[in-house]
């Protein structure tokens, strides 16, 4: 592959047609690459947080706090109105994994040992995962006042 370096000093691809033999030479350069899974986390974006006047959120508080079990360790989380339980933990200060929080990725997924939610995107889970127990935090709000468990250990 035919490259420069811009003036940033970060190298940029020449766009060109390529033989046939650079295209076996870039086939087999791409042959050497390994692919590493990397965990990405965005800050907690105050603007994606619901708001008292959220249409999209649960018009009444069904349960005022929940359980979380995250690293051997239990934890009481108090929930507004409208949070999911992953916007509830992380602003309680608890470092739960999440990504996308768009219900894409699945790094929220945990097990919900007791109560009950809503998801409003279940993109990440399989049908059985949903029948298991499984849920997404980042798309999760309370749907009873049945106490909520939430575990991430699993
Ligand atoms: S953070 Fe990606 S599915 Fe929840």
């Amino acid at each position: 592959m035919s490259q420069r370096k811009g003036s940033d000093g970060n190298v940029r691809p020449s766009y060109h047609r390529l033989t046939v033999k650079e295209v076996r030479e870039e086939t087999a350069e791409a042959r050497s690459f390994v692919l590493v899974p990397e965990r990405f986390v965005s800050p907690d974006d105050p603007a994606s947080r619901p708001t008292a006047d959220d249409s999209t959120s649960a018009p009444n508080a069904l349960v005022e706090n929940f359980r979380i079990t995250l690293d051997g360790e239990d934890h009481t989380v108090p929930i507004a109105a409208g949070e999911t339980l992953l916007q509830a933990a992380l602003a309680a200060g608890i470092d739960a994994p999440y990504s996308c929080t768009e219900g894409h990725c699945g790094t929220c997924m945990s097990w919900l040992r007791n109560g009950d939610v809503s998801m409003t995107s279940t993109q990440a889970l399989s049908k059985r995962d949903i029948e298991r127990g499984w849920v997404l935090a980042c798309q999760s709000r309370p749907s009873s006042p049945a106490p909520i468990w939430l575990d991430f250990d699993i």
